[in-house]
């Protein structure tokens, strides 16, 4: 462990390190965790760069016998800092004591060092599957007055470039009460500088858009209020170098392993020094902490690369990949489904969904999904959430009947749930009305006409697991889909005392990680798929119980390359889902052709989302033969690794696999000119020694050649092409 954690008792500084990073920081003045750097290894510290003390008007010191005006925690840059002492710039924690103040100063304890990665209770995180992958080092601080202590989580892989960052809280049993206000999973001071930081805002079908912005003075935050991850704004940010691109420069990210309200802030101080702070978002939040109580934050990835954007998304891909996700899928691929939602929406019955499962077959495709409408008395969208029964107009002889006909067809039956919503038209609101949130005496608000169930309560959590479990334990579903179409309002629940409610939603998101464990335990051959309305809820932690999530309600190609590019950012491409859809698009009317819709979606987690029996003859030939293409290069997708090469009004990404023997290059333009520039695409990541064949054409380039000089790429007549490239060393 002392190869990845080093503790010098003499300079007081501990630096965590592997071949790629070091994580170094210090106890100073008075025990206060003093930052000193993370960035790109450093074999030795010689603790050199320390805090430069300075005088400065208005700054505040520590309250001890002599001051030292040099010394202040308003410019300090730090491990953890609170509200009420004299460091004015944004906080990770805000305390309310119980004399009602909100003061709070963390010192120097402790600190212990363990191998591997101690499990979070109750939450998601990356973990090891042996000790030897990691080690982590425990800091415990204390804010003296009040006894309460903080115990600093700080995990360093041997072989990645990743930093894992965690607090718990722990207030002793002798204590009275205090409220937490603000629990941050992370503080990262940043020396100061010029920086961009990087963010992944969007809108329901319209998700993860890659956004540039100067860090300048003041505080700016991205956050979500919704009571989920949402697709306004995911929770992932990276601060850059200003000149940071896809192979170069500097980046740090920080990714919340959460999927409730977050909120990731940034804050450019006066002597140009940055501080983020990343967590649950604190508006709305408080935690009651009880003498002998504990709250543990959720995670934190922080990612260093000092070769641009491609390399933390590798660091990011890898580590979800491996390290996140559970399961059986973990390290399978996934099957090909046809999902019926955008070819029947809620029109459909056995007899006519029996066709498209024989188009599918013929086809090659491997699993049908049978979408929302199969429930109830559900025929749109105004009823029957909450009863996870089947319609017996819909299905006359049960589910099961049509089940065993697509597993006699071949094929995997899967099926879509939304197990947190509730319609007022349902026999569960009926039996249950209180089980939704809502404030007491007032009526809360629909959205797509349905509520929220309170997963903050067993009870609640119990009825839903009891359902999914009897329809599980039929054992014949291969395959979850987990929707969650609205986010959170009316926020109360009647399993707490008034002041307590401000608990509500990080409650709420403790108990979904609760049901999603005990039913992914329950039923490990099930593959999981998560949904909220499309993108609303990918984000790492859900990624720890679903493997694969729909990335988008709009299915539209050419919308779908701005948010799969965002999407890759952090997420490896096989825990993001792509179905071909009609054309014109059912979202955006964008006609496109069947090659263009097969090559985005090719490019994650492979599907169909058409009515198959429509399909003309050529479209048939052409689909079996995507259906087969896709099968030969799955396992490249799906566990390659990603590279993204260009975006704008041409994008260009590809896949290499881990022996750098195989790679498959997409190419796509969008609109086309009457004078269209001579365009050349540089591959990335080849081995430049090697020989590759182009398994098209035949013809034989080197890597250096595919890397250094690219490829023209074919001049376009038309809007909306595409290409698609498969090498293969020959050497
Ligand atoms: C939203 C999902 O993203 C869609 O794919 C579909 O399942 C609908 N919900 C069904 O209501």
């Amino acid at each position: 462990m002392a190869d990845l954690i080093a503790f010098d008792a003499k300079t007081q500084v501990f630096h965590l390190h592997n071949q790629q990073i070091s994580y170094i920081f210090a106890i100073e003045d008075g025990g206060v965790l003093g930052h000193l750097y993370f960035g790109q290894a450093v074999a030795g510290y010689h603790g050199e760069r320390r805090y430069p003390r300075k005088d400065r008007g208005f700054a505040g010191n520590l309250p001890v016998a002599e001051p030292e005006r040099g010394f202040s925690l308003d410019t300090l840059p730090q491990e953890i800092s609170s509200r009420g002492e004299a460091d004015f710039r944004i906080p990770a924690f805000v305390i309310r004591q119980a004399d009602g103040a909100q003061a709070s100063r963390f010192v120097y304890a402790s600190h212990r060092i363990v191998p591997g990665k101690p499990k979070l209770p109750g939450l998601p995180a990356a973990y090891v599957e042996s000790p030897d992958e990691a080690a982590t080092l425990i800091v415990t601080v204390v804010d003296q007055p009040s006894r309460l202590q903080a115990d600093l989580y700080y995990t360093i892989y041997r072989d990645r470039a990743v930093i894992a960052r965690s607090v718990c809280f722990r207030n002793p049993a002798d204590q009275p009460a205090v409220t937490l206000e603000q629990a941050a999973s992370v503080q990262l001071d940043f020396p100061a500088g010029d920086y961009r930081v990087l963010s992944l805002p969007g809108a329901h079908a319209n998700e993860r858009h890659l956004q540039k912005e100067v860090v300048g003075y003041g505080i700016k935050q991205f956050a979500s209020t919704r009571g989920t991850t949402s697709h306004q704004m995911n929770n992932f940010i990276a601060l850059t170098a200003p000149d940071a691109d896809e192979f170069h420069g500097d980046v740090y990210g920080i990714d919340l392993v959460y999927s409730g309200n977050h909120a990731l802030t940034v804050e450019k101080d006066q002597i140009d020094q940055v501080r983020v702070v990343a967590g649950i978002n604190p508006a709305g939040f408080t935690w009651e902490l009880a003498g002998g109580a504990e709250f543990q934050t959720p995670e934190a990835l922080l990612v260093y690369s000092h070769q641009g954007l491609n390399a933390m998304s590798q660091t990011y891909h890898r580590l979800i990949r491996e390290r996140v996700v559970r399961g059986r899928y973990r390290d399978q691929e996934r099957p090909i489904l046809v999902n019926n939602w955008e070819a029947t929406y809620f029109d459909f019955n056995e007899a006519k969904l029996r066709p498209i499962v024989d188009a599918a077959k013929k086809l090659g495709i491997e699993m049908f999904v049978l979408d929302d409408g199969w429930f109830g008395h559900r025929d749109d969208d105004t009823t029957s959430l909450g009863d996870w029964v089947v319609d017996s107009h819909k299905f006359p002889l049960g589910l099961k009947h049509f089940a065993d006909y697509v597993h006699n067809q071949g094929l995997k039956f899967g099926l879509w749930v939304e197990p947190e919503m509730i319609s007022k038209d349902s026999d569960l609101y009926r039996t249950h009305p209180d089980y939704l949130l809502a404030v007491p005496g007032r009526a809360p608000s629909p959205s797509r006409f349905q509520y929220v169930l309170d997963l903050s309560r067993e009870d609640v959590r119990a009825n839903i697991a009891g359902q999914l479990s009897d329809l599980l334990d039929q054992g014949y579903i291969d395959y979850i889909k987990w929707d969650m179409n609205r986010h959170l309002s009316d926020i109360y629940s009647h399993a707490l005392p008034a002041a307590r409610q401000g608990e509500v939603l990080h409650r709420y998101t403790l108990g979904l990680y609760a049901l999603l464990e005990e039913l992914t335990t329950k039923y490990p051959d099930v593959l999981w798929e998560g949904c909220s309305g499309g993108g609303g809820r990918i984000d790492t932690g859900f990624a720890y119980y679903m493997p694969q999530s729909w990335t988008s309600d709009n299915t539209d190609a050419i919308s779908r390359l701005g948010i799969q590019y965002g999407t890759s950012l952090v997420y490896p491409p096989n825990t993001f889902t792509a179905h071909v859809s009609v054309s014109p698009n059912e979202q955006t009317g964008r006609s496109t052709s069947l090659t263009t819709r097969g090559n985005v979606a090719m490019s994650a987690v492979f599907g169909y989302e058409l009515d198959l029996t429509k399909l003309t003859k050529t479209e048939q030939k052409q689909v079996a033969a995507q259906v087969a293409a896709y099968k030969q290069i799955r396992s490249l997708i799906q566990f390659g690794h990603f590279l993204r090469l260009e975006s704008g009004n041409d994008y260009a990404w590809m896949f290499v696999s881990a022996d750098q023997n195989e790679a498959l290059l997409f190419t796509f333009h969008l609109l086309n000119n009457g004078q269209p520039a001579f365009h050349i695409v540089k591959m990335a990541g080849l081995d430049p020694a090697k020989q590759y064949e182009d398994t098209a054409t035949h013809t034989v380039y080197g890597g250096d050649e595919l890397m250094h000089m690219g490829l023209y790429q074919p001049l376009q007549r038309q809007d909306f092409t595409t290409h698609q490239y498969h090498f293969k060393a020959i050497n």
